[in-house]
């Protein structure tokens, strides 16, 4: 057949549009690399405008159509507009990663109670606001998601850490909801559950076992489920026995733990 094209052109697709709140976080940054590598337009909010800097041009070598920095403190500010503003800079949004949040000191946040109340404003309430502006976003487009990165720690309550885990557990049902909601829209929702990442936020605990992961590893569970999956993703996927096991155990047994 003389004349006829050899090859089918394909158009290219548009790069996508990701927002990552907390995008100085090491787990954002390497799931922004690999995001990078595909040539995403990346939106970078966060609250140290030097290391932002840093982020967005280390992203433009690696292949990032886009990569803007946007000096924001996440929990300080409000959700709503601020998305809004963001949307409107991409033109739509594909992804959202919420990613920031902060460990705390248990003891400590049990003795003062506004300590603790600011705490839970950083890794709840304002997450879960930005989490319903969203939603919210990606209901009207009828397509997106959002991914948000909770813990192991909200699926049970531990004497160690309970005030954490108290508000990686409300996240966890809260965009587990959203996730029920978007469905029938085309659009999703998913919670990644850590386990133990080896990151800036746990650079004070020093025994390191063979449970631990690198930043790396949790960043690609978070890059597939901005693919498919959810709406929970444990990372790695082996904490899924794990937490199946410490879910279950009776009071009994659980209570003479020392976790
Ligand atoms: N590391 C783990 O073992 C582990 C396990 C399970 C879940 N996670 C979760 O994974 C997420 C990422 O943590 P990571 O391990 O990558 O630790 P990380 O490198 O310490 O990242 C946490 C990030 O949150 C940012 N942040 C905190 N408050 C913020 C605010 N108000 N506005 C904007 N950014 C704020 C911090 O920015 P600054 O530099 O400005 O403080 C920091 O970049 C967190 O939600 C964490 O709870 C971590």
């Amino acid at each position: 057949m003389s004349g006829a094209p050899s090859e089918i052109a394909v158009a290219p697709s548009a790069p996508a549009r990701i927002i990552i709140l907390g995008a100085t976080s090491a787990i954002a940054e390497a799931a922004a690399r690999l995001w990078a590598a595909r040539g995403a337009r990346l939106l970078l909010a966060g609250r140290n405008e030097a290391r932002l800097n840093e982020i967005a041009s280390d992203l433009k070598t690696r292949g990032a159509a886009e990569a803007i920095d946007w000096p924001l403190d996440c929990a300080g500010a409000d959700a709503s507009i601020e998305l809004g503003k963001m949307v409107d800079r991409l033109g739509g949004l594909d992804i959202l990663l919420l990613a920031y949040g902060v460990l705390g000191d248990q003891a400590e946040l049990e003795r003062d109670p506004a300590a603790a109340a600011k705490f839970i404003v950083t890794n709840f309430s304002s997450a879960a606001a930005w989490c319903l502006a969203a939603a919210s976003v990606l209901e009207q487009q009828r397509a997106g998601t959002l991914l948000v990165i909770g813990s192991v720690a909200g699926d049970r309550g531990r004497r160690s850490n309970f005030i954490y885990g108290a508000t990686k557990g409300g996240l966890a049902h809260l965009v587990e909801g959203i996730a029920h909601k978007l469905a029938p829209l085309g659009a999703r929702a998913v919670i990644i559950k850590p386990g133990f990442v080896d990151t800036p936020m746990t650079a004070a605990i020093v025994n390191k076992g063979a449970l631990w992961a690198k930043p790396e590893a949790i960043a690609a569970s978070v890059v597939r489920a901005g693919e498919k999956g959810g709406p929970e993703v444990y990372a790695p996927t082996f904490w899924r026995g794990i937490m199946l096991i410490i879910r279950n155990l009776p009071s009994a047994i659980f209570n003479k733990i020392n976790i």
